[in-house]
């Protein structure tokens, strides 16, 4: 007996790369860290409890019967993360290049099935060189039993992907389905093929940096949410995000307990500029509505037009959605849709109450955004908007024009309160193209056509130019000054709090893709 002990004890130990983990805090100076040093950072001290040391794969093609290693190249268990249950699975570059194997995919596969029984996040530290090559078509069944449960756990439970190391060919396909994607820079890429085959194929010159690196993905094709310095930054931030959501879909945000004290912000009152059409940064208008330092921003690189990203409003989670006016003025195209849309889904799946700051002049025109879909992605974010059934709070701080209006969580599409500004803007469009429209020929006959443009645009804008139109209508609940917008916000989500809506029963929609 005690010699099976001892034999247990040594196996494990040589698992653990020789030595525990007590070391690794005195060793680690910022650089790539070992699988098992990524799970040690990412938990609650000492809260991982390993599933599936043991595990070995099954190969017996190419002498691999003669190659095996415990736990076969992936760490799988669970721990806590701020107390709350998490499961994780970290790849092992130094086994097979972190390969999926048959039985790797097995371990991933059964984290992921307690996870759902359980209603916990998952959250996966990928650095692999993918399917297993020895094992060919078992490795790639390995995938798609992965890929097959992302797909049933979406919006059951958050899904987090880290990508620590090589993520190519398709094993980018679990981290596209999750949540989140979080890349490190300069040691991770993700491509569905790489610069050999590009070269042979277009006969273009890349490097994998180029091609798949954080920054490409961060700020090209938008596949990374989020980018981290090192691996340890990595962690944290994992750790950050997960402090915004909840469990399951079936539990609410993780709050802070926060007692209300003087909530006005008069720092509100100075940012939107005299000058209707001078820029000026929504992020300040953010940092003035929310907690100190809450605000977590998401895809902060891509498609900058659109902010969105979590933050606690009187210490509770809220997500942001907002126009940029420094970055294309505000405008909505393509990318900013699907951003946009993405994030306010996921805050649905997630009963994440959203607050939407409008300063928008409406959809970008031209042949490059009506030959890339403007009109099924500008669809994607009126269907989320619509469908969403979580607390919906909006609040128009200046131009709110065309169907972009009706777009960014209008009244007309389910918001529960509209908030405006007395310097917002809500019409059809701008008043000097609507007056070269609606008064063209009376321009034109006029004896000082500059002028009557001048006289009629003025007309318009005192029109439209403005909230109370809108208000008088009851499209606006209430128009309200910059200062008070954090105590009015803060009250209107309390009030929201405990918002139910029942949608008819339907297998689901189908939102346009
Ligand atoms: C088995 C692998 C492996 C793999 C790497 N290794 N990838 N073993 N299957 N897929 C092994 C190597 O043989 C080597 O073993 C060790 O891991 C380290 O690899 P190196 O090549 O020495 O490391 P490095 O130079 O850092 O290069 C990393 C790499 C490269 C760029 C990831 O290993 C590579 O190109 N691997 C193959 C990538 C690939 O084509 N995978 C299949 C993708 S298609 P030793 O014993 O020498 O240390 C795919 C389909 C998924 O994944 C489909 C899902 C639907």
């Amino acid at each position: 007996m005690d010699n099976k002990i001892e034999l247990l004890q040594n196996k494990i130990k040589s698992a653990y790369l020789g030595g525990g983990i007590d070391r690794i805090e005195k060793q680690h100076k910022g650089g790539k860290l070992t699988a098992r040093e990524r799970v040690h950072f990412l938990l609650d001290p000492d809260s991982f409890e390993e599933i599936g040391l043991m595990v070995t794969h099954r190969c017996t093609d190419f002498g691999m019967e003669n190659q095996q290693i415990l736990g076969d190249g992936v760490i799988t268990g669970y721990g806590t993360i701020h107390s709350r249950l998490v499961y994780v699975f970290a790849q092992d570059f130094t086994v097979f290049g972190g390969s999926l194997s048959e039985t790797h995919a097995e371990k991933i596969c059964k984290l992921m099935d307690l996870a759902m029984k359980n209603g916990a996040p998952v959250i996966g530290l990928n650095d692999s060189g993918g399917a297993r090559i020895q094992e060919g078509v078992s490795s790639l069944g390995g995938y798609a039993d992965i890929f097959y449960r992302n797909t049933l756990s979406s919006g059951v439970i958050p899904q987090i992907s880290a990508i620590m190391g090589p993520c190519a060919g398709g094993a980018v396909y679990s981290p596209a389905i999750t949540d989140f994607t979080i890349m490190v820079e300069n040691s991770s890429y993700m491509f569905v093929t790489g610069p050999n085959v590009v070269k042979t194929v277009t006969n273009e010159t890349v490097t994998s940096e180029e091609l798949g690196g954080a920054s490409t993905h961060a700020s090209k094709s938008g596949v990374t949410h989020l980018t981290a310095h090192n691996d340890l930054d990595c962690l944290n931030r994992i750790r950050t995000l997960l402090s915004y959501i909840p469990q399951n879909c079936e539990s609410k945000t993780p709050n802070i307990e926060y007692l209300l004290k003087e909530e006005f912000r008069p720092v509100l009152d100075n940012i939107i500029p005299e000058n209707a059409n001078q820029p000026y940064d929504m992020k300040e208008v953010i940092q003035g509505i929310v907690d100190d330092e809450s605000f977590f921003e998401i895809h902060e690189q891509y498609a900058e037009n659109i902010i969105v990203g979590f933050a606690r409003l009187a210490g509770r989670s809220i997500g942001i959605i907002a126009n940029q006016p420094i970055s294309l003025a505000g405008v909505l195209d393509v990318n900013s849709s699907k951003k946009g849309g993405r994030f306010v889904r996921f805050c649905d799946c997630f009963n994440i109450p959203m607050l939407v700051l409008v300063d928008v002049p409406g959809f970008l025109p031209g042949t490059d955004q009506e030959w890339n879909g403007i009109i099924t992605n500008g669809a994607k974010l009126l269907y989320a908007f619509s469908e969403a059934t979580v607390p919906r709070i909006t609040l128009i701080t200046r131009k709110a024009y065309g169907g972009a209006y009706d777009v960014m969580n209008s009244k007309h599409i389910g918001a529960d309160l509209n908030f405006a500004w007395p310097t917002a803007e809500i019409a059809v469009m701008g008043a000097k193209g609507a007056s070269e429209i609606i008064f063209r020929k009376e321009i034109v006959e006029a004896a000082d056509p500059a002028q009557k443009l001048l006289e009629k645009e003025k007309e318009y804008a005192d029109t439209f130019a403005n909230p109370y139109k809108a208000a008088s209508r009851g499209f606006i609940d209430e128009v309200i000054l910059p200062n008070d917008s954090r105590r009015k916000l803060i009250k209107g989500f309390a009030m929201l709090e405990n918002k139910k809506v029942d949608r008819p029963k339907r297998k689901h929609g189908n939102i346009p893709l």
